[in-house]
């Protein structure tokens, strides 16, 4: 396959409250882990690695409905869930590895496709963004500044990466607490790609976030 897919589901969701683990609850009657794995593996994914905690392995499973894939146990943070995910990539490895959050159901396949592109085009790390919104200020103590928001960008999953490049990186800094892949490569030496990522690609992380993916899906009927 042109690439590996490594699915991170293994948080609780502490900031949506009620239903934990957060990758098992239910859109349009199928768990997001469900419906970010058939993503990966509709796009060309093989393997798909899907983490998981430990605890919960057979509610995933379940929800998994028998798709091929292999299931890890995760860890505390996500960067230890993630390289537990690169670890289990068996060989014939891919070249390319994305790494995907279970809690981002809904990405177009067209963003997929993006990455995916621009790793075989030669760029070792590669993240979709989307211009920020908001105005934004950085704030230090009692004093705060306005930041230009037209260089800001918010990140979103899946990041691809050169499969070496990622593991060697997530080896190395996995003592350096980042909130992404991307960053460890960065750490690493290597420049980060940006390619346009889509605002479907919303991260489920409050109860207001279900809302809108509920709206999303009825758009698109399925
Ligand atoms: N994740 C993981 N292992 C962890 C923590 C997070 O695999 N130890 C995964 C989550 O399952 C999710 C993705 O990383 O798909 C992004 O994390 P986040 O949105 O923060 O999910 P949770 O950590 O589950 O939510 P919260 O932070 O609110 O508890
Ligand atoms: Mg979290």
């Amino acid at each position: 396959a042109r690439f590996a897919a490594v699915v991170v589901a293994a948080g609780s969701g502490t900031r949506l409250g009620a239903v934990a683990p957060k990758a098992l609850l239910e859109l349009g009657g199928r768990a997001l882990v469900d419906r970010a794995v058939a993503l990966m593996a509709e796009c060309g994914a093989d393997p798909v690695v899907v983490v998981v905690p430990a605890a919960h392995r057979e509610e995933f499973a379940a929800a998994l409905r028998g798709r091929a894939v292999t299931l890890v146990d995760g860890g505390a943070e996500r960067q230890q869930s993630v390289l537990a995910g690169l670890d289990a990539i068996t060989d014939p490895a891919p070249p390319v590895v994305l790494v995907h959050d279970a809690a981002r159901p809904l990405v177009p396949p067209d963003v997929v496709e993006r990455v995916v592109g621009a790793v075989e085009a030669g760029a070792r790390a590669v993240i979709p963004v989307v211009p920020v919104t908001d105005t934004v200020r950085r704030v230090d103590g009692d004093t705060s500044e306005l930041l230009d928001r037209s260089r800001l960008r918010a990140v979103q999953t899946p990041q691809g990466f050169d499969r070496v490049t990622l593991v060697g990186a997530h080896r190395r800094y996995a003592a350096t607490p980042v909130t992404d892949d991307a960053t460890l490569c960065e750490l690493a030496g290597h420049p980060v790609a940006l390619v346009d990522g889509s605002t479907d690609a919303l991260k489920i992380t409050h109860p207001f976030d279900v809302l809108v993916a509920e709206a999303l899906l009825a758009r698109r009927a399925n």
